[in-house]
């Protein structure tokens, strides 16, 4: 059992055409690097050291709060050799296997390694190499072979024959290896090669040199060892994660109408029968409950949603908590701290921010409510409009059970309406409502009879 892992990410990524370091750009809104870091955790490594270059202290500060986590940095990167010789100190401390995983290379499996690993014990354990079969191995290195399957040697592109070149199983750069074999091996590699780079590789050589022998465990599907570069391939990358997401989360009892155009993080959980429309997306951490439709062009995170909720298309809801039955949207927003009680209903344009709304309650046409906490069944009329910010601070609204908000309202808060109140269409609210009260603010109507005859009359004239 490996209990320790490495992972080469001192690479800038030149070809991401890109400001950031390429193991820190988001992939399905996590950086690149976290995938072989969880991987290499869900197979039992309890210290896991990223050897990072370029931008280490981005990488450090995404890492900050993990403490099985070390930052090894490698200055100058001279080659993938040269990257584990500077964990020396790190090697020190491990026993068993160590792990070397690449840090652009997201997509392994625990699985993946796992059977890594059962080769490597199997087999003498000192070094392992993952393989892959590929279409066209052109950019790899070669795994040479002996007819009895043990490793040779690994050839790089550039210093291959033309027949090594031919050889379509190749290194994926992920490796188990004895830890006390690697610590010596790192200081023994040369850069007498074709780029004049220290390679890993060459401890296989140095395995052999020392009687032992090196074996390979091959991926079934070589797209897990893909190795990101650009951002064409970030992209493949994200729709095979896309995939295996959307696949675990139908097979739990989930509809995807379109799973190829829904975007569901890692993390999500939903619950059975709740139907996705396309291009939806549902992250950070949302939880759904079962029964529930989300429409088409819905985005959702951070979010809690009980049972039979229904989000219409076009909604937006962010760290809000939805009881059940609800049904919000189409093309609402709640906004962080909206809290929606069992059979609210928010209709289209409606905007709510820190707003609780009270069992039953509706507010079904364009409508803010901000700052508020609304009681059962309350009825708040189209247009209306909780004044919450004086321009300095901002108020509490409270709306007490049984309320009838009629159209076009303002109330500006601090404002209470008390129980079963009605406030009539078009008032503006200043003061507070006592309960069981009318509230009325309008200018009286005056009519005055005949006026546009006469008007036309005088244009004739
Ligand atoms: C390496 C392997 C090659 C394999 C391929 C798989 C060697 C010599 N070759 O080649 O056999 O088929 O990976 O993708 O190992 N890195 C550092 N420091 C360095 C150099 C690299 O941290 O000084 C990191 C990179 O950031 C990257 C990983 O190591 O994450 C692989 O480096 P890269 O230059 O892409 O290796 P290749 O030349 O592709
Ligand atoms: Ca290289």
């Amino acid at each position: 059992m490996a209990t320790a892992a490495l992972i080469l990410a001192a690479g800038k990524g030149t070809r991401m055409k890109s400001e950031l370091v390429k193991v820190m750009h988001l992939l399905e809104g996590k950086p690149m690097i976290t995938y072989p870091v969880t991987a290499a955790k869900a197979l039992g490594a309890e210290r896991v050291a990223l050897i990072v270059g370029h931008q280490a202290d981005r990488v450090r500060e995404q890492f900050s709060d993990d403490a099985t986590i070390s930052i090894v940095l490698q200055e100058e990167q001279l080659g993938t050799g040269h990257a584990v010789a500077c964990a020396g100190e790190f090697l020190a401390g491990c026993d068993g296997d160590v792990l070397i995983l690449c840090g652009d290379v997201p997509l392994i499996t625990r699985e993946t390694l796992a059977s890594l690993m059962d080769v490597h014990a199997g087999h003498g354990g000192t070094v392992t190499v993952l393989t892959a079969r590929v279409p066209d191995p052109f950019g790899y290195g070669r795994v040479i072979k002996d007819d009895a399957g043990r490793v040779l040697m690994i050839v790089e592109e550039k210093d291959a024959t033309p027949a090594q070149r031919e050889v379509n199983e190749v290194n994926s750069g992920i490796y188990c290896v004895n830890a006390s074999f690697l610590r010596d091996a790192v200081t023994k590699i040369g850069n007498d090669n074709a780029q004049q780079e220290y390679y890993l590789t060459d401890i296989i050589g140095l395995a052999t040199a020392e009687g032992a022998a090196c074996y390979t465990s091959t991926v079934a599907d070589h797209m897990e060892v893909m190795g990101v570069n650009d951002r064409v391939q970030m992209s493949t990358a994200g729709a095979v994660l896309r995939r295996r997401i959307n696949e675990a989360v139908m097979l739990s009892g989930v509809t995807l109408i379109d799973p190829l155009v829904t975007y569901i993080q890692q993390g999500t959980v939903i619950g059975r029968d709740t139907i996705v429309y396309p291009n939806s997306f549902i992250g950070g951490g949302t939880v759904i409950g079962e029964g529930c439709i989300i429409e088409s062009s819905v985005t959702i995170t951070n979010c809690r949603l009980a049972d039979r909720v229904h989000i219409k298309a076009g909604s937006v809801l962010e760290e809000s908590v939805v009881q059940s039955d609800v049904s919000v949207g189409p093309m609402a927003h709640l906004r962080p701290g909206t809290l929606l009680k069992d059979h609210v209903k928010i209709g289209n344009f409606v905007e709510t921010k820190k707003a609780v709304m009270g069992e039953g309650s509706k507010a079904s046409h364009l409508t803010y409510l901000g700052d508020c906490f609304i009681g059962k069944d309350v009825n708040i009329g189209c247009g209306t409009i909780t004044c919450n910010y004086d321009g300095k601070k901002k108020h509490i609204t409270v709306i007490e059970d049984g309320v009838f908000v009629g159209s076009d309202v303002q109330l500006v808060a601090p404002v209470t309406v008390g129980k079963n109140s009605l406030i009539a269409a078009g008032t503006t609210v200043t003061t507070d409502v006592p309960p069981d009260s009318l509230a009325l603010s309008r200018t009286p109507q005056v009519n005055k009879e005949g006026w546009v005859a006469k008007r036309q009359l005088k244009i004739e004239t």
